[in-house]
């Protein structure tokens, strides 16, 4: 259980408050926040950073609900962003555009413009075609735009093939090779200022070999560019550090930014700003699921607990086969049988579950909690089945915050229109 989910009498509480209260004030599904976890996941990045230069960037794909990124906001956080639409989130809690890098492959001439205009940091741009746009763009508005080219240093990062992007197959990044000519181009371009450079091998990493194996080349790659005249401001690592998700034992930002500097050092470059764009970690397992068991259903096979959470809530298990751990809320009776379950959701689909085979003692109406929800979980959700997406309540101490209300039936298609 993570360390501000705990049992206290039997009840899994956040932080002081019981589950049991949310849900029964809330319903469910509810996702549930804890804020002291926010900041506790922050402090471990603030700690390992101390007085070396770090710019941390929220990568908020992995939870964008303003609550949480105003909260890394007051902490210092920046931003990584992938989109216009997380671009107008960041200016709306008010992020310093100083602190804002732009990743993604297929930015359009809209969201650059907007980024521009905002003035942010740096556009982290992944081909040739997309730098070539840029120019146009920044030119068009008689600005310059900031850029780093991400590179694919085709290292591998050991980890889900889905969610594992530094490989020479995947869609992201520029080859490594290519790199030189194409910063050589960038250089050509008046509109574009070459400010560094950028990776991301993956995500839910657990050892900082990977990480060591992509530094040691973009090092080798800021030698070749300083042999063109190309100095670089800053080295993005991208994010990717794990969480414990079932029994997982990742890499600390400490012992990565050790590792890092350490590396840094030997080779000469102690002095540059390292960006970082961690997701997960600073929120994964500051948030869970709540969910009530509608149904128990025993077949030949199988038993089932029907629950009134699904897929379009929670896409990982579904989507990666991911282990996310399920605790019942009230401690069962020691009179309940344990049988074991596929915890599933009421979505015509196969593939709507959220956990199998988990050792469980259930009644119909019991409360469960899916673990380790705070990220790619609200972010992920839809509304299939029109079904409402959840509400997100973020618990600090013994205070309850509503941060995003339960979707309206209402509000599902309240826009779309029937033909004449
Ligand atoms: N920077 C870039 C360019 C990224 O693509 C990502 C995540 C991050 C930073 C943040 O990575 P993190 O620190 O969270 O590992 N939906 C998947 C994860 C997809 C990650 C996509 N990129 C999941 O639920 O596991």
């Amino acid at each position: 259980v993570a360390a501000q989910f705990q049992f206290h009498d039997n009840v899994l509480h956040a932080e002081q408050v019981p589950l049991t209260a949310l849900a029964e004030r809330f319903g469910t599904p509810l996702y549930v926040y804890s804020r002291r976890a926010l900041r506790d996941a922050w402090q471990a990045y603030a700690d390992a950073v101390r007085d070396r230069d770090v710019v941390v960037c929220f990568g908020m794909k992995a939870n964008s609900n303003l609550a949480v990124l105003n909260e890394f906001k007051n902490l210092g956080s920046g931003f990584d962003i992938v989109s216009g639409g997380e671009l107008a989130r960041a200016l709306a809690i008010g992020a310093d555009p100083a602190k804002i890098v732009f990743s993604g492959v297929g930015k359009q001439e809209w969201e650059m413009r907007a980024a521009l205009q905002a003035g942010i940091k740096c556009f982290n741009v992944e081909s040739e075609a997309e730098l070539e746009r840029l120019a146009e763009v920044a030119a068009q508005m008689g600005t310059i735009a900031r850029v780093s080219l991400r590179v694919n240093p085709d290292v591998d990062a050991h980890t889900h093939p889905y969610i594992s992007t530094g490989l020479k197959e995947n869609k992201f990044g520029i080859a490594i090779e290519e790199a030189p000519k194409v910063y050589q181009r960038a250089q050509q371009l008046n509109s574009l200022k070459i400010v560094g450079v950028d990776c991301h091998i993956g995500s839910q990493l657990t050892e900082v070999s990977p990480y060591l194996d992509a530094l040691e080349k973009l090092i080798n790659l800021i030698d070749q560019l300083a042999d063109l005249g190309i100095t670089i401001e800053h080295l993005d690592l991208g994010g990717g550090i794990g969480i414990r998700y079932v029994d997982e034992t990742p890499l600390t930002p400490t012992q990565l930014l050790d590792a890092v500097f350490e590396r840094l050092n030997a080779r000469g470059y102690g002095k540059l700003q390292i960006v970082l764009e961690p997701g997960r970690s600073l929120v994964g397992n500051a948030g869970v699921l709540l969910t009530t068991v509608e149904f128990l259903k025993h077949n030949e096979a199988k038993n089932f607990a029907v629950v009134d959470a699904a897929m379009n809530d929670l896409l990982r298990p579904t989507l990666y086969e991911a282990w996310h751990s399920v605790e019942q809320v009230v401690k069962p009776a020691s009179d309940t049988p344990v049988r074991q379950y596929d915890v599933v959701g009421p979505i015509c689909e196969s593939g709507d579950w959220l956990a199998r085979d988990r050792q469980l003692a259930l009644r119909q109406g019991d409360l469960l909690a899916i673990m380790s929800a705070g990220a790619y979980a609200f972010t992920m959700s839809s509304q299939y089945n029109t079904r409402p997406r959840p509400a997100e309540v973020m618990v600090d101490g013994t205070d309850i915050h509503l941060v995003r209300p339960r979707e309206t039936l209402e509000s599902l298609f309240s826009s779309e229109l029937t033909l004449p």
